[in-house]
């Protein structure tokens, strides 16, 4: 990263965190996406999660399933700029990638239109009816940990909801336990919400508690994969 780019994301980073107060403040927590992506005028440098290729741990994961396992329909949560996407369609997979901001989902369509994937602006709150059940593959990373509650949980519902029966919820995120202090934003998920999803008629097919190192800070994440019983 040059000293350029640095600059540019510590300048996301400020204006994120005065969008995000301001809309919280206002009462909308949601409005903020699209007004931030907006503001970055298509510069990635502005964006912190623009990380101009997929999540590694998304990758390295998918690299371990079968072909079997890659193909079909997959719904890619908060899709930002779009690469996690990409990867899945790469992968295989038919997808559909969506993201409340319709700035992201412009942008993302616009970096990989080469691609045949289905760009949709949707929010999680609010799925399209049609999407209940309708993926064997739903790729969740870094958007429940902007979410807090009530969204949250209402969220992670909406994510279960979107599961085919025999289909699987890959979820990837910064993580927290229950006894471990929060340090907001972005929220990390907590061990005890992600086990509610049993509720939801998903079963834990694995579970990984592991540490990244991010600005010389080691920073609790989980990588979960959940099943639906067909
Ligand atoms: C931290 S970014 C993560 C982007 C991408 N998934 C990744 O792994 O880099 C969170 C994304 O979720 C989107 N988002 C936030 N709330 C949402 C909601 N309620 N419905 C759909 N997308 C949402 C934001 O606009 C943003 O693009």
């Amino acid at each position: 990263m040059s000293e350029e780019f640095q600059a540019r994301r510590a300048e996301g980073r400020r204006l994120a965190d005065r969008l995000r107060s301001d809309a919280a403040e206002a009462g909308q927590p949601l409005a903020w996406f699209d007004a931030f992506y907006r503001a970055a005028k298509g510069d990635r440098a502005m964006i912190p999660w623009g990380h101009g290729e997929p999540r590694a741990d998304l990758r390295e994961w998918l690299a371990r399933q079968s072909a079997d396992q890659k193909k079909g329909q997959a719904l890619d949560v908060g899709c930002g700029l779009g690469d996690n996407a990409a990867l899945l369609a790469a992968s295989g997979f038919e997808v559909t990638a969506f993201d409340i901001s319709q700035e992201a989902v412009n942008w993302a369509a616009g970096r990989f239109g080469d691609l045949d994937i289905t760009w949709r602006s949707a929010d999680l709150m609010a799925l399209p009816s049609e999407w209940q059940g309708a993926f064997g593959f739903v790729n969740e990373t870094y958007t429940l940990q902007s979410l807090r509650e009530p969204f949250r949980s209402e969220a992670l519902k909406a994510l279960a909801g979107c599961v085919a029966a025999g289909g699987r919820l890959f979820i990837l995120g910064r993580g927290r336990h229950d006894d471990e202090p929060e340090n907001p934003p972005p929220w990390p998920l907590l061990v005890s919400e992600l086990a509610g999803l049993k509720a939801s008629g998903l079963e834990e097919e694995s579970f990984e508690d592991f540490m990244v190192t991010r600005n010389g800070r080691d920073v609790r994440h989980f990588r979960a994969v959940y099943h639906k019983l067909g």
